[in-house]
């Protein structure tokens, strides 16, 4: 392993000299830029629910949902304080929408996905369709598609959200519109995008639009009886247990061409194998109990907690109950751009 190069007075003075030609000594940075694995800024975090949800409903006192245009608070990594970032290259929030409250509509060309924590009666809108958000659902914003959330319900509403705001602003694409009014102009019957293409079904004349899928929610109680499924035939895998992840019916790849969404069921008393990947992953406990041992830190997750395992990290998890895990990550953009890999001990 090539070592850092001395200093000394004469190249000191040369570096100043170039920098008032803004031009710097690549042999000063070259370690940095090129590492010889990833070197994230990123460290693993852990947020218990009961925390997190008592602080929510306090600033739900503080503000509507209207004036803040969302009201989320952010999971910012610790690691990358002031950065509004989970892992380098996504970002994490948790979302309150009271009774009676409406979050306004707009549309931007960073991706979004829902995954709702608590309560019933809210509804997210996409392009024009209205979906009731349950708890467990993912739910997705592709790139660019109006959206706006409402809780005509009578109890208060939470979700996760995850969004590639710092993908985004790292290509410097970002554009952002807000809708005319509140709430955007209903096309489609609740149900219509379920119907057309939630049963491994097609359009006849079906030709994508988007590298989104058409289908913007997966419910719960679908995914929950696939994983079920899974158990009675007993795949269950050394280190992800009985894992599957969410696709795009239309094209088979993942919902979104920047985030991808997994969910895997840990059986009671699991106990996984460590292994890692390149995408830093968000996690948040559905059902159950247990822990995740992150490279040197150990967290004791319960229902709802959100815990991330940066780039690179080494991942094992145990329950001591039957659990389920949502969790999501920048894997299909770097599988486009032919980055991912992974190390996982059954492979070896
Ligand atoms: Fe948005």
């Amino acid at each position: 392993m090539a070592t850092h190069p001395q200093s000394n007075p004469k190249r000191r003075e040369f570096y100043e000299r170039i920098a008032h030609h803004d031009l710097a000594p690549l042999w000063e940075v070259l370690g940095t830029l090129v590492p010889q694995s990833p070197a994230t800024p990123g460290v693993p975090a852990w947020w218990r629910y009961r925390d997190v949800r008592s602080y929510l409903m306090e600033s739900g006192e503080l503000i509507s949902a209207a004036e803040a245009e969302r009201r989320v608070l952010i999971l910012e990594n610790p690691g990358m304080r002031g950065s509004s970032s989970i892992t380098h290259s996504l970002y994490a929030g948790l979302q309150l929408i009271l009774p009676g409250e409406i979050a306004p509509s707009h549309r931007h060309t960073q991706s979004a996905l829902r995954f709702v924590v608590e309560g019933t009666g809210a509804y997210t809108a996409v392009d024009g369709e209205r979906v009731t958000m349950q708890p467990g659902d993912f739910i997705i914003t592709p790139s660019w598609t109006w959206h706006d959330h409402g809780n005509p319900g009578s109890e208060p509403v939470i979700w996760l959200d995850g969004l590639d705001i710092p993908m985004v602003a790292f290509f410097d694409s970002g554009f952002m519109e807000r809708y005319p009014e509140a709430t955007q102009a209903i096309a489609r019957a609740e149900g219509d995008s379920q119907a057309r293409y939630g049963a491994n079904l097609l359009p006849l004349d079906y030709t994508p639009q988007s590298l989104a899928t058409p289908l913007f929610c997966y419910p719960y109680a679908r995914t929950r009886e696939a994983l079920e499924q899974l158990r009675r035939r007993g795949d269950c895998h050394p280190c992800h247990g009985l894992k599957l992840q969410y696709a795009n019916p239309a094209s088979g790849g993942y919902p979104m061409p920047t985030i991808g969404a997994f969910v895997q069921l840990l059986p009671q008393n699991f106990r996984g194998k460590a292994c890692r990947s390149t995408d830093g992953t968000v996690y948040c406990v559905v059902e159950g109990r247990g822990r995740s041992r992150i490279d040197a830190q150990t967290f004791e997750w319960d229902a709802n907690d959100v815990f991330v395992a940066p780039s690179w990290s080494k991942v094992a998890h145990e329950a001591d109950t039957d659990a389920v895990l949502f969790s999501f990550s920048d894997r299909p953009a770097q599988k486009a751009l032919g980055l991912w890999r992974e190390q996982c001990p059954c492979a070896e």
